[in-house]
């Protein structure tokens, strides 16, 4: 008999069903309004509010990194859910401003909170990565293979932005949201998300210096190519293409309808794509959890730190259907429902 022979057999695990069980949200104490920006480029609190519903964005302090915040909102989901930093098998951040290429920063969340047995991870979906992440993360506690997973969104934008374009930094803002995935006995918990795609779209919203394609050098530094570059109104365009028929698909799959839905939590890039997706989808803006207008686009956090607010302050209660729905650089897209 051969040694392999001998091992035993893998055997399928029954799937459970996997349910966001606590979470919690940090975003730096400094804000920057658009009175502050009127001071640094040639902008308005008009234009830019009129144009994405931004009114300010909180910005962290030079000493603070990525995993500082999300440190700190994992702290925050860990006493919501009455769990020690022991009990965490896996740690997923999501994020594109890692405090360092390498490690990822899941790791220096482990050191901060003390999760020594917990593996760690980071994945890049830009501004889709918490959806992404948050799939992930389920169907390792859906398998059975792990039971506790935090799953984290954090972004430091304020690092990649170039604070003389008037056309990208008025529209991004720090901070972390994060999320606890374990089994529950709820009906139905977290359902599999809808994840999406276009890599031919790459140069459309991206941050092209510093990597192995063009690693720094002078020039890059010179020309800003190490900062965010967007072409505005083409995201627009399939930012609301895309997250609706994302949306959409999200509901046919389930079987629910657009008015089982509570509470219809998007990614919070600005709130006109909100409306157009709205008006997409037959969904009134009142059935949107928004506050754009008071922290910008936190990228990779930006949905997890509105699901938590949506949480905390009542917008949505135990027992709502809730439908998440992200777009970000790559393009990637991705939504999901869930039962909070
Ligand atoms: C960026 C965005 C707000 C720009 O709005 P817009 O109506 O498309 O505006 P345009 O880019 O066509 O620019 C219109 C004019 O405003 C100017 N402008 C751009 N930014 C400005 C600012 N902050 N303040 C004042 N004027 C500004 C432009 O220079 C342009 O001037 P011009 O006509 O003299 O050339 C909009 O395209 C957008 O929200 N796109 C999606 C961005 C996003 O959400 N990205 C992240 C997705 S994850």
């Amino acid at each position: 008999m051969t040694a392999a022979a001998q091992l035993k057999p893998v055997v399928a695990a029954p799937t459970r069903t996997v349910s966001i069980v606590a979470s919690g949200a940090y975003v730096p104490p400094g804000i920057r309004t658009n009175a502050d920006l009127e001071k640094m480029v040639d902008t308005s609190d008009e234009w830019i509010y009129s144009r994405t519903g931004i009114r300010e964005r909180h910005i962290a302090e030079d000493h603070e990194a990525t995993s500082d915040m999300a440190a700190e909102a994992a702290r925050r989901a860990l006493a919501d859910a009455h769990l020690g930093p022991d009990q965490i098998d896996l740690i997923l951040v999501a994020t594109c401003t890692p405090d360092m290429t390498f490690p990822s920063t899941a790791c220096f969340v482990q050191q901060q909170l003390g999760a020594t047995h917990a593996a760690c991870l980071d994945l890049s979906a830009a501004c889709a990565g918490f959806l992404y992440a948050l799939d992930v993360g389920r169907q390792y506690v859906a398998s059975g293979q792990l039971n506790t997973v935090l799953v984290i969104g954090a972004e430091k934008m304020s690092t990649v932005m170039d604070w003389t374009d008037r056309t990208t930094c008025v529209l991004f803002g720090d901070g972390a949201g994060a999320a606890i995935l374990q089994a529950t006995d709820a009906s139905h918990g977290v359902w599999p998300a809808v994840l999406g795609a276009d890599g031919s779209l790459n140069k459309l919203l991206a941050i092209p210096g510093g990597g192995s394609r063009e690693p720094f050098s002078q020039q890059v530094l010179d020309d800003k190519r190490h900062c965010l570059k967007m072409a505005g109104r083409e995201v627009f365009k399939h930012a609301v293409t895309n997250m609706a028929a994302a949306a959409q698909e999200a509901l046919q799959r389930s079987g629910a309808c657009i008015e089982d839905v509570a509470c219809i939590i998007p990614h919070q890039a600005n709130a006109r794509i909100i409306q157009a997706i709205g008006q997409r989808i037959g969904a009134p803006i009142e059935q949107f959890y928004l506050n754009v207008d008071r922290y910008g686009n936190t990228s990779a956090a930006s949905v997890i730190m509105a699901l938590d607010e949506a949480a905390r302050n009542g917008r949505i209660q135990r027992g709502d259907l809730v439908l998440l729905v992200v777009f970000g650089g790559g393009f990637t897209w991705a939504a999901t429902l869930l039962e909070w």
